[in-house]
């Protein structure tokens, strides 16, 4: 019994020694197209900083890495929410969107940081969460900017 346990500690050290070669693209492609999300939704100094701070390492082209990020299994599972947080709101991507998904977007927004989904919960374990004054903040903003889109959808319309 004892060298079973042996034999598979062993398979599995030699494992995670194989996957540690195995390096998934890291998500760096520079804060630059983030200036442009901001320029058009004129986050104030406060929310810039929160959004920053908690929201575009999964939803920009840009993610600060831990150094634990470099080791795998962990490097998979965060390649894994940022690929999927940038399929679903990626403020690099910001001039891709219509303005109804832009709109559609903030209003995904408003409703997860509402609930508390956002950011997710493992991110907070490590990173701690936002307060509900950062909450506040990232709501009110977040309807402001949807009325600048609303009227835009209204004089479009027109
Ligand atoms: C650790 C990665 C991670 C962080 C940090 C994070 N998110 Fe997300 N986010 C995701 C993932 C993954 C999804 C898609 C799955 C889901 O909705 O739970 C998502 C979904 C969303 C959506 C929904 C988009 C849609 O179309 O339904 C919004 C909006 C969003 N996040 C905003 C935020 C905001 C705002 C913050 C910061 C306060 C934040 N996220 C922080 C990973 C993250």
């Amino acid at each position: 019994m004892k060298k079973v346990i042996k034999l598979v500690l062993m398979v599995l050290l030699v494992v995670l020694v194989i996957m540690q070669f195995i390096r998934p693209e890291k998500n760096q492609g520079g804060y630059e197209s983030v200036a442009t999300f901001e320029s058009e939704t004129k986050p104030s100094e406060a929310v810039a900083g929160i959004l920053k701070a908690n929201c575009y390492d999964c939803h920009s082209n840009q993610t600060q890495y831990p150094w634990y990020a470099e080791v795998a299994p962990v490097s998979y599972f965060l390649k894994d929410h940022v690929d999927e947080g940038k399929e679903h709101f990626n403020v690099s991507a910001w001039q891709s969107y219509s303005v109804k998904k832009k709109d559609h977007k903030l209003e995904e927004l408003i409703e997860e940081v509402e609930e508390g989904e956002m950011p997710l919960d493992s991110y907070t374990w490590i990173h701690g969460n936002i307060s509900d004054d950062e909450r506040d903040l990232l709501i009110q903003w977040a309807q402001l900017v949807r009325m600048s889109y609303k009227n835009e959808l209204k004089v479009s319309a027109k």
